[in-house]
């Protein structure tokens, strides 16, 4: 199938970052959210990260107004869904929010578009079983920030078609991204099954009083060579994801202190603290 028109749900660093690079490989994108300040602070980080690149030299000017006007911001879903050929979910993680986004999508849905969901490892079989396409459904999940982010998993779902696993394969690769294609629908899929326990490991660290986190950082980063430590990375990934995970999966450990961050509202970079001031 040809896609042209690619409907992203959510403005936040993903659905952003997610529609950046779809407009960068040259699809028309449209990215709906429900509140003009979600969609402004959406456009803001877009035109900052091209803008970064046509001061680095790395873009011209004409190519990030070119790839600007092929991104589209409504509050509509019904505009953002109508006529497009895959729709990318990058609502936050919770089931029934999903579930309900989805119910919406469907309203307004050509019956050949594809369902993806950036879920960071909830079920792909339960969201797609709660649409009229399960076959149609797939996981596609970028990693934060999309755009430098190489690796994207393409998840299968029970009674998601080979032909959707192929179109997504392909996709991804149309935006020059890894695809890795995830076979079995578990909690976290590949990467998150790992990462999130290891990340919520960290916080208890912190919590019990181990090392401080400055040192539990410093530990992974010139030992194991890892970018940023784990918590820097929590913070960074949104203590809210991590948050929702602990509730959601049976992999990941329970964590009182997240949960404070959590119900604190201090959620890490998006919300200027988290373990670390951001601000
Ligand atoms: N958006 C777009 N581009 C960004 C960016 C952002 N938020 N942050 C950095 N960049 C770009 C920079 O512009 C720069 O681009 P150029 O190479 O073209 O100049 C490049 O990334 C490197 O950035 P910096 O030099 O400023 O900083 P850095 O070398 O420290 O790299 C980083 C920043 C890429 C974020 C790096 O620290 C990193 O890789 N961190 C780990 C990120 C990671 O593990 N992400 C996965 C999280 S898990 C997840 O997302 C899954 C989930 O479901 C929870």
């Amino acid at each position: 199938m040809k896609v042209k028109k690619v409907c992203v749900l959510g403005a936040g660093a993903m659905g952003s970052g997610i529609a950046q690079v779809c407009a960068t490989a040259g699809y028309e994108v449209w990215v709906r959210d429900i509140k003009q300040e979600f969609l402004d602070r959406g456009k803001a980080a877009i035109e900052k990260n091209l803008q970064k690149a046509v001061s680095k030299g790395k873009m011209t000017e004409e190519k990030a107004k070119e790839i600007l006007s092929r991104i589209h911001f409504t509050l509509d879903m019904e505009e953002a869904v109508k006529d497009a050929d895959l729709v990318i979910e990058a609502v936050p993680e919770i089931m029934d929010l999903k579930k309900q986004v989805f119910a919406e999508v469907q309203k307004y849905a050509k019956p050949e578009c594809i369902f993806a969901s950036n879920t960071s490892g909830l079920s792909i079989t339960e969201l797609g079983n709660a649409t009229d396409r399960p076959e149609k459904f797939l996981g596609l999940h970028f990693f934060n920030p999309p755009p430098v982010m190489a690796l994207v998993e393409v998840i299968k779902g029970e009674k998601t078609s080979d032909e959707t696993i192929k179109f997504g394969v392909e996709f991804v690769k149309s935006l020059g991204k890894v695809p890795v294609v995830v076979k079995k629908d578990v909690a976290g899929f590949i990467v998150n099954r790992i990462l999130v326990p290891y990340l919520v490991l960290a916080i208890d660290d912190v919590e019990k009083g181990v090392a401080t986190k400055e040192e539990i950082d410093a530990t992974m980063m010139y030992k194991y060579g890892f970018p940023m430590g784990p918590i820097e990375l929590s913070d960074f990934v949104g203590l809210d994801i991590l948050y929702h995970a602990s509730q959601q999966w049976d992999i990941v450990p329970q964590s009182k202190l997240l949960e404070e961050k959590f119900k604190a509202n201090e959620l890490g970079m998006k919300t200027g603290k988290g373990f670390y001031d951001w601000s």
